[in-house]
């Protein structure tokens, strides 16, 4: 289970979703931006690697090959979707150009947006798994593939959180608190917004534009399988106080017997 290879022989059709352009779009416009920002996770956890204790730092360098490891299957995923007749370049580009911003900033900052980032990824996965709406209809090597990715995802969700509490043991909670909402927010607002014009631009190569699109789309991110609407609650969780991503524990759906993530396995 740990290291898989997808989609090899086979390749995920134009609409691998259930034929639905919406929800192939979406998935494509996520899965496009991954290889760039799973190496910004790597390099903002990995910055905090050395002097953490033991169990973390090993932790770490876990995360670190499950992050690679998912890059290598959603490039392939990509080339996928360029051959099925995407053009991701625009995508790429303004996911370069917005992590280009983050090269002059403390890394605390790019851990603190890791910390965010991870929590959509954990959020998201948890929805993956927890609901088979999501995946209903899809190519089902290309399925099984978004599900490794989200079981890893579950798996390794307390990695970044607890690199932050190792890193910041010596500030107040306030203050904590204070950098870890802004940079939620500021992710939220960058995340949800970027990914709908990258799933308009996708669907526009599909030649579906205008207000009727928008509303499909809105539709399916907020109503059916509506996965921003059904994330909500895991979301307002991130800013009370005491949070922290395993206080949810959905260690059943991924079923792990045996872990490098402690926290990860099933008792
Ligand atoms: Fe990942
Ligand atoms: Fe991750």
């Amino acid at each position: 289970m740990r290291d898989r290879r997808f989609g090899r022989d086979r390749k995920p059709g134009r609409w691998w979703l259930n034929n639905d352009p919406v929800a192939t779009a979406w998935h494509n416009a996520l899965s496009a931006t991954f290889p760039r920002g799973e190496a910004f996770f790597i390099e903002a956890v990995k910055a905090h690697r050395d002097g953490a204790p033991p169990r973390l730092e090993a932790e770490i360098r876990a995360f670190v090959r499950q992050e690679i490891n998912h890059t290598r299957e959603h490039v392939v995923f990509n080339k996928a979707a360029v051959d099925a007749g995407y053009d991701l370049a625009r995508i790429d580009k303004r996911v370069e150009d917005m992590l280009a911003l983050t090269k002059g900033r403390p890394p605390i900052v790019n851990l603190a947006a890791t910390m965010a980032l991870e929590h959509y990824t954990a959020m998201i996965a948890h929805e993956f798994l927890a609901n088979p709406a999501h995946f209903a209809g899809a190519e089902p090597e290309t399925a099984a593939m978004w599900r490794w990715h989200a079981t890893e995802e579950i798996e390794h969700k307390g990695v970044a959180y607890d690199t932050w509490l190792h890193a910041t043991k010596d500030w107040s909670r306030w203050q904590r608190w204070k950098v870890k909402s802004l940079l939620m927010a500021i992710v939220t607002k960058n995340f949800i917004g970027r990914r709908v014009d990258d799933t308009l631009d996708l669907l526009a190569q599909d030649g579906l534009t205008g207000a009727r699109w928008k509303w499909k789309l809105a539709a399916y991110l907020l109503w059916q399988p509506g996965m921003l609407r059904r994330i909500f609650p895991a979301w307002l969780a991130y800013f009370a106080p005491g949070f922290h991503p395993w206080n949810h524990d959905d260690r059943v759906l991924i079923g792990k017997h045996g872990s490098e993530f402690a926290a990860a396995v099933q008792g």
